[in-house]
C-alpha cells in the first residue's frame, strides 16, 4: 500500500492508527515542502539561431534513434515495455495513458467542462499514441504530432490495432512546423517539453500556446525545478554523450510564458513525471482569453 493510499483511505481513529497517521503525514509533508527553500537556478533560456538549430537537431537525432531502437520503452522507461516483453504488457502501457487522460478530464470537469465537449485536440509529442488513443475515445478528433518518424510509425500501428478512426498523425521538426498547424480546442503535451533544452522548450511552449483557439484549453507538463540543475548551451553542446536529455524550465518562466501568450492559468498541479523527488514537475491547465 502506498503512503497516499494509507492517508486517503484511513482506518478508524484508534490511538495506534493516529500515531501511524502522524508519521505518514510528516513524511508526506516533507515531500510536499521539499523545494520550499530551493535556491534559484542559472538557466540560459535564449541562444543565437545557429545554436538553437543545433540543439533542436540533437533532440531530433536522439528521439529518432530511441524510436528505432525501442519506441515504447523510450516513452515509459520501464523494463516491462522493452520490445522483447512488450506484447505481455501493452495493455498496462495503454492503461497508464488512460489514467493521464482521466486526470485531464477531471481537471476540465473542475473548471466546468469535459473532454466530451472538445471537438479538436492536439497531442504534442504523441510518441506511440499512449495519450492520443484514450483522448480520441472522448473527443471529436485528435492530431498526434511528433518529431520522430519512428515513433509515428509505431503510433500508426497502435491506432490501427485499436481501431481509432479519428486520429491523424503528423511530423513536426521545427517551431515553424508547429506554428503552421491549425488551432485546436485543446492542446495537450505531457512528458515532452522536459526532453528539450530550455531555449527550445520555451519556443515550443510559445508555439503551442499560439495553437489554442480562443476559449480553448492548454494542458501542458514541464519540470520546473531540480536540485543542482543549471543550463549553459555552450557546455551542453560540448557534451557529446548521446542520451535522453532531461531539462528544467523555471516555474516563473513557464507560467509567465503561458500568461504572456494570452492564456489564463486555471490550475497548476504537481505531478511525478520524473519518478524522482529531486525534480518538481507540474501540469498547467490554462484557457485562451
Ligand atoms: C517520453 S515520450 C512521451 C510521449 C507521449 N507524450 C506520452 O506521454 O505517451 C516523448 C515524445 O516526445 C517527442 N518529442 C520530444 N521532443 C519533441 C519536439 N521538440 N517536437 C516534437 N516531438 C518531440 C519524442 O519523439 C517522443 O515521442
Amino acid at each position: 500500500m502506498t503512503i497516499f493510499h494509507k492517508l486517503f483511505n484511513k482506518p478508524a481513529n484508534t490511538r495506534k492508527n493516529l500515531d501511524a497517521d502522524h508519521e505518514d503525514t510528516e513524511r508526506a509533508y516533507a515531500i510536499i515542502m521539499r523545494h520550499a527553500n530551493a535556491a534559484p537556478m542559472t538557466i540560459d533560456t535564449h541562444v543565437d539561431p545557429e545554436t538553437f538549430k543545433r540543439l533542436q537537431n540533437r533532440v531530433e537525432d536522439t528521439w529518432s534513434r530511441l524510436g528505432q531502437e525501442d519506441a515504447h520503452w523510450s516513452v515509459i522507461t520501464d523494463e516491462k515495455f522493452r520490445k522483447e516483453s512488450l506484447s505481455s504488457h501493452i495493455d498496462q502501457f495503454f492503461s497508464m495513458g488512460d489514467g493521464d487522460i482521466a486526470r485531464l478530464d477531471a481537471a476540465l470537469n473542475r473548471v466546468g467542462t469535459s473532454l466530451s465537449n472538445i471537438e479538436s485536440a492536439m497531442d504534442f509529442g504523441c510518441g506511440v499514441g499512449r495519450l492520443s488513443v484514450p483522448m480520441a475515445r472522448s473527443t471529436g478528433h485528435v492530431l498526434g504530432v511528433d518529431i520522430s518518424a519512428a515513433h509515428l510509425r509505431e503510433a500508426k500501428a497502435n491506432v490501427a490495432r485499436m481501431g481509432c478512426q479519428n486520429i491523424e498523425l503528423v511530423r513536426a521538426s521545427s517551431i515553424q512546423d508547429i506554428k503552421n498547424l491549425p488551432e485546436f480546442e485543446l492542446v495537450l503535451s505531457l512528458i515532452v517539453l522536459q526532453h528539450n533544452p530550455p531555449p527550445v522548450m520555451l519556443e515550443i511552449l510559445n508555439a503551442l500556446c499560439s495553437r489554442v483557439k480562443p476559449g480553448g484549453y492548454l494542458y501542458v507538463q514541464a519540470q520546473t525545478y531540480r536540485q543542482g540543475y543549471r543550463y549553459c548551451a555552450t557546455d551542453d553542446l560540448a557534451d557529446t554523450l548521446d542520451k535522453m536529455e532531461m531539462h528544467v524550465l523555471p516555474q516563473h518562466v513557464f507560467l509567465e510564458t503561458i500568461q504572456g501568450a494570452g492564456l489564463t492559468i486555471l490550475e497548476v498541479t504537481e505531478n511525478g513525471a520524473a519518478w524522482d523527488l529531486s525534480y518538481k514537475s507540474q501540469v498547467v491547465l490554462a484557457r485562451k482569453r
